[in-house]
């Protein structure tokens, strides 16, 4: 094994004692009346210690097997192993079906001297301990399954586009399959597809509107956004991992919300924030362990294997949680970054192949990249453009006649270049992580402030009776 694919002796050590101490509380949690949200945090610093630890030994194997990509922002571009998402989303299947046990009940049959009566099944009453100690019935396994088979699919299509470089009119589609599994089960199991008007327009729509197969559309196009606007908000080292461990933990944050004392209980929301508290928490642990090898100066790639994995992990919980609007209210830069590409991807601007920001060797800055225009753009386009350019959204190099020769490419980091000028590659990164964060906070407190607004009550508040 080269010394680069080794562990140092104190990482081994530090890796080792996670490990002892996860597998300790896990142990633990199992023997006692068992809680979950203890074990989900054990099973976390597992899925961290076997990420980190098998990022590193696989990388030289990845390159071997052609998994690599050229890093563009460094003076000798050199090859880095790719599709390390492919890691950290095996680890964390794994570890997701042996939490099974942790957060389901037994199908408790009384026992009995000689066999068992398997038609006696004790109420899951007599059993729930209170609050934290509390696993969920059965019928929540089929939503649990299908969010693990959405997340297998996407992650079998993603090492296929990894691998085979998919163009991006057509791998823009790959979350549309991962989504099917959930989104069937969720028509078999739940199939709930009203939602609460705003009470502005309750007086034409009335309180609760169905909106039968459009509700699927829109879990569908959720489903399809997630992954793509990770995927789109790339190209810098670190970037996509970053900003997804800000989002989980912003929506653990939320789950919080809900399980914290002073919210009502038993609150209908609670079981949901829950299950989703059970998908984000090894996702961190695999996350943070791939950060640690993909942050400035990057040691590994994360493929477009893991941006998929991480935008299903958010479309299975919000989906499946039932609060899919926060979610997307997390999504405030993607989103930002997907409608100003918009020009790009339906081509009426060139889109090349990469819109990375452009290293310069000389100062070892990046710079906003841009894309040449051969022949000059339409009439209407350079109109556009003009605009665009006095609302310092592109900047534009023209040549003596005047005619537009290039333009800047449009993401969110060529524009943030725009606006602040030139930097280095870690400092953008952080500055994307600070932006992330501080969007995410506005929209929770939006979220929760503002809700009551336009609805009766913020759904952490209502008291029912279940
Ligand atoms: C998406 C973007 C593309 C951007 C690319 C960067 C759209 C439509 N596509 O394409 O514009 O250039 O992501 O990831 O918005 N790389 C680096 N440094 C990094 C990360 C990636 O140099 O920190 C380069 C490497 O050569 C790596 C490649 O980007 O191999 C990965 O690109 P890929 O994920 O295949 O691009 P797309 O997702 O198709
Ligand atoms: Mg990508």
């Amino acid at each position: 094994m080269s010394p680069s694919a080794t562990l140092s002796r104190s990482e081994t050590w530090s890796l080792l004692v996670l490990l002892g101490a996860s597998f300790a509380i896990i142990v633990n949690t199992f023997e006692g009346e068992g809680e979950p949200v203890i074990a989900s945090l054990a099973f976390s610093g597992v899925a961290f210690a076997a990420t980190y630890g098998m990022i590193r030994w696989l990388g030289p194997v990845f390159i071997k097997a052609g998994l690599k990509g050229e890093d563009k922002a460094k003076p000798t571009e050199p090859e880095l192993p790719e599709t390390m998402g492919a890691v950290c989303a095996v680890v964390y299947l794994l570890l997701l079906i042996a939490f099974i046990p942790f957060a389901f009940y037994k199908d408790i049959v009384a026992a009995t001297s000689g066999g068992g009566n398997r038609d006696v099944v004790l109420q899951t009453e007599q059993i729930e301990t209170g609050r934290y100690l509390h696993r969920f019935p059965h019928n929540k396994l089929a939503s649990y399954l299908s969010g693990l088979l959405s997340l297998q699919v996407v992650v079998i299509l993603g090492i296929g586009d990894d691998l085979l470089d998919i163009r991006w009119r057509h791998k823009v589609l790959i979350p549309a399959f991962g989504a099917i599994p959930m989104l069937i089960v969720y028509f078999v199991d739940f199939g709930v597809t009203q939602v609460v008007v705003p009470v502005p327009l309750q007086r034409y729509l009335g309180p609760i509107v169905d909106l039968g197969w459009l509700y699927y559309i829109y879990m569908a196009a959720v489903a399809i956004f997630c992954p793509n606007g990770i995927n789109m908000l790339a190209g810098i080292n670190g970037i996509e991992v970053a900003q997804s461990v800000v989002i989980a933990c912003l929506l653990v944050a939320n789950d919080m919300l809900y399980l914290a004392p002073f919210t009502p209980y038993p609150h209908p929301a609670t079981d949901s924030h829950l299950f989703s508290i059970y998908f984000l928490l090894p996702f961190i642990g695999v996350s943070l362990a791939l950060l640690c090898h993909n942050w400035y100066p990057s040691k590994v790639f994360v493929g477009d294997t893991y941006c998929y994995f991480a935008g299903m992990v958010f479309a299975v919980v919000g989906i499946l949680g039932h609060f899919s609007k926060t979610l997307l209210l997390l999504f405030i830069p993607q989103m930002f970054n997907f409608l100003y590409s918009t020009p790009q991807l339906f081509h009426i601007i060139p889109c090349p192949r990469h819109r990375l920001p452009r290293f310069s060797a000389s100062t070892g800055m990046l710079d906003a990249s841009v894309t040449e225009w051969d022949i000059p753009p339409p009439p209407l386009v350079s109109r556009a453009l003009g605009i665009l350019q006095r609302l310092h959204l592109v900047r534009l190099t023209k040549n003596e006649e005047g005619e537009i020769i290039e333009s800047t490419n449009f993401t969110l980091l060529n524009l943030w270049l725009i606006w602040m000028g030139p930097m280095k590659e870690d400092k953008l990164a952080l500055r994307m992580v600070a932006l992330q964060t501080v969007c995410g906070l506005l929209a929770l407190f939006v979220r929760h402030r503002m809700a009551l607004l336009v609805f009766h009550e913020d759904n952490r508040g209502i008291r029912w009776h279940v």
